[in-house]
């Protein structure tokens, strides 16, 4: 019977606590990323000026790359016998990416999508850490989701570069 069970893993009735565990690091993850579509969906229509034009179009690429985020953790908290929130447990917390006074800001928008992509590698990192040698399957697609953050920082990090060494930002 031990064996039985020790062989379904995270699945297994004895490894309970830790799945529900999971399962509230996943919705933490699920909301990052339907806050984040709504972040970016604003700033890749908000900004205005010449300069802006390579930011909303990187914004508005992401929209679709963070909704699928959002998709794999939905689908994995049901995976784990979680249920995905309603709309009514949503509490936004991007504070940064909110509109700039000026819409030609373009730095304060740069700005505020490296500190999201920030917190959500804070927190994708924790999760593959609490899933090591427990929940292999969670742990392998939060890798991927975390390399696409990694990715979008880096990304965002070049164009911040490109203002500091004009003095911009
Ligand atoms: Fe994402
Ligand atoms: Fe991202």
């Amino acid at each position: 019977m031990t064996q039985a069970t020790a062989s379904e893993g995270i699945l297994a009735e004895e490894n309970s606590e830790q799945r529900e565990q999971i399962i509230e690091l996943l919705k933490r993850g699920y909301w990052m990323e339907i806050e984040t579509v709504m972040s970016y969906l604003a700033n890749s229509v908000n900004p205005d000026g010449v300069r802006a034009q390579e930011i909303i179009e990187s914004l508005a690429e992401d929209i679709q790359e963070e909704l699928g985020h959002a998709q794999k953790f939905a689908e994995r908290i049901k995976e784990l016998y979680g249920v995905v929130p309603g709309s009514l447990e949503f509490e936004a917390e991007q504070s940064f990416l909110q509109p700039p006074e000026h819409q030609t800001d373009v730095v304060h928008v740069i700005k505020g999508v490296i500190e999201a992509e920030t917190g959500a590698i804070e927190h994708y990192t924790r999760i593959v850490e609490t899933t090591e040698g427990i929940d292999p399957v969670t742990q392998d697609m939060v890798i991927d989701i975390l390399r696409d953050e990694q990715g979008h920082r880096r990304l965002f990090e070049g164009f911040l570069r490109e203002y500091e060494a004009e003095g911009l930002a």
